[in-house]
């Protein structure tokens, strides 16, 4: 059969939960879309289905230990990591998520993780007050921060015989969720992306700014979500702490919406598509002080401001056909027709809306909920959900607007 998973090498780790038998099924699964599939079991995985049922159906010996007792042959997790185009751990175990979270390599499957340079797929399968936990909910965040991949636990009767969450993935759904990232995978090849992302930094004195508590966090999940797609990218940036680009994107770091501004526009003509989630700073001070203003001189009761640049608007106006340009809006009321006045405002082809209105959206946060609104007045609406996935939704929209 031909998939997106043909001839891709996907490396399968087993942790030791009931769910283990279930990779049974997804091993067959991958090897029948064409993948080749090495196992690496943890030690206790053993305990709930034999080497013997995975090695015949995957074709290759499974890996547990870091040396084949017998012969004193090494296993080598950093070939193994090189090797694979994907791995996918299934079921994983809260200990093994704990200790992937953590950096804790004491067996084959978490060094082979460590040292994996491909995407990683966690399927977590545990009981229902253990996947609850605080320290369970902490750990996956900390692997999605990573950039991992998490395919959540169904809800459903549990091997206690308790119901709740904690069910692993139906082997389909996780080969179907393989399957459209492979699919994907170079769907922007070719393309030619430009993103603004975080703050500016507006200078008052030499030790003084105007600034916002933007992070970064929706612009850089956007930028490495378009790298992965095979987009060339470019990420101009205001001073941000938390965030990490991937392999490939180019950062252009900047820190006023003037050099934020400039550095676009060196770029733009060579752009297909830009996406402005910078949280640029409206206002900057109509005259920086060369010297710190002392307070007792009251240099600092009238700070005379004077309106920054509007860079997507510019954009949007410069724009020529065959570019897409979308903005970002976080509005506070009249949402929906705010955002669409501002796309106009500023010629965009899209804005995608921000709604602070729900907990866990906005600033700094790790999820959020948008709409994508498009210039002939669409709007798609998404579920709040981490900014990685946010960013994948968005990048889809685009993708889609672009080939229609
Ligand atoms: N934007 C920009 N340059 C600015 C202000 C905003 O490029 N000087 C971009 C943002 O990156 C975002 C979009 O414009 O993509 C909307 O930003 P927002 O702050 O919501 O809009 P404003 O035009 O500043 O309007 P207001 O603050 O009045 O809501």
């Amino acid at each position: 059969m031909s998939t997106n998973l043909s001839g891709k090498h996907i490396v399968l780790g087993i942790t030791g939960g009931i769910a283990a038998y279930k990779s049974v099924y997804l091993l067959r699964l991958l090897i029948k879309s064409g993948a080749e599939v090495q196992v690496v079991m943890t030690p206790n995985a053993k305990e709930f289905i034999t080497p013997v049922t995975l090695s015949s159906l995957s074709g290759k010996p499974v890996i547990s230990e870091f040396f084949t007792a017998n012969t004193g042959e090494w296993h080598s997790h950093v070939d193994l990591g090189l090797w694979a185009d994907a791995m996918v751990i299934a079921p994983a175990t809260a200990s093994t998520i704990g200790k992937m979270a953590n950096g804790v390599a004491d067996n084959m499957l978490v060094t082979t993780y460590l040292s994996a340079k491909a995407p990683v797929f966690v399927t977590p399968a545990m009981d229902l007050d253990m996947m609850a936990h605080p320290s369970t909910s902490r750990n996956l965040e900390l692997l999605r921060s990573y950039g991992n991949h998490i395919i959540d636990s169904e809800s459903g009767e549990l091997a206690s015989h308790l119901v709740g969450k904690g069910r692993m993935a139906e082997p389909q759904s996780i080969v179907d969720t393989l399957d459209s990232f492979f699919a994907s995978s170079h769907d922007l090849a070719g393309k030619r992306v430009l993103v603004t992302a975080g703050p500016t930094r507006e200078a008052i004195d030499p030790v003084r700014f105007i600034g916002n508590y933007s992070t970064g966090k929706m612009g850089y999940a956007i930028a490495n979500e378009c790298r992965r797609r095979g987009a060339e990218v470019t990420l101009v940036s205001g001073p941000v702490e938390a965030v990490k680009a991937v392999d490939g994107v180019k950062v252009i770091g900047v820190e006023s919406a003037r050099e934020m501004l400039d550095a676009c526009l060196k770029v733009f003509d060579n752009t297909d598509i830009a996406v402005m989630t910078a949280a640029v700073a409206d206002y900057r001070p109509a005259e920086v002080a060369s010297r710190k203003i002392k307070r007792e001189e009251n240099g600092i009761d009238n700070i005379a401001l004077v309106k920054n640049p509007d860079i997507a608007a510019t954009l949007g106006k410069m724009k020529s056909d065959g570019q897409y340009v979308v903005g970002f809006a976080l509005e506070t009321d009249h949402e929906a027709e705010n955002a669409m006045a501002k796309l106009k405002r500023k010629n965009l082809d899209a804005i995608v809306l921000n709604s602070l209105a729900e907990k866990g959206t906005g600033f700094g946060t790790d999820t959020n909920r948008v709409d994508f609104i498009a210039n002939d007045g669409t709007v798609t609406r998404f579920d709040i959900k981490p900014k990685i996935e946010v960013a994948r939704d968005v990048v889809d929209m685009i993708k889609s607007m672009l080939s229609r």
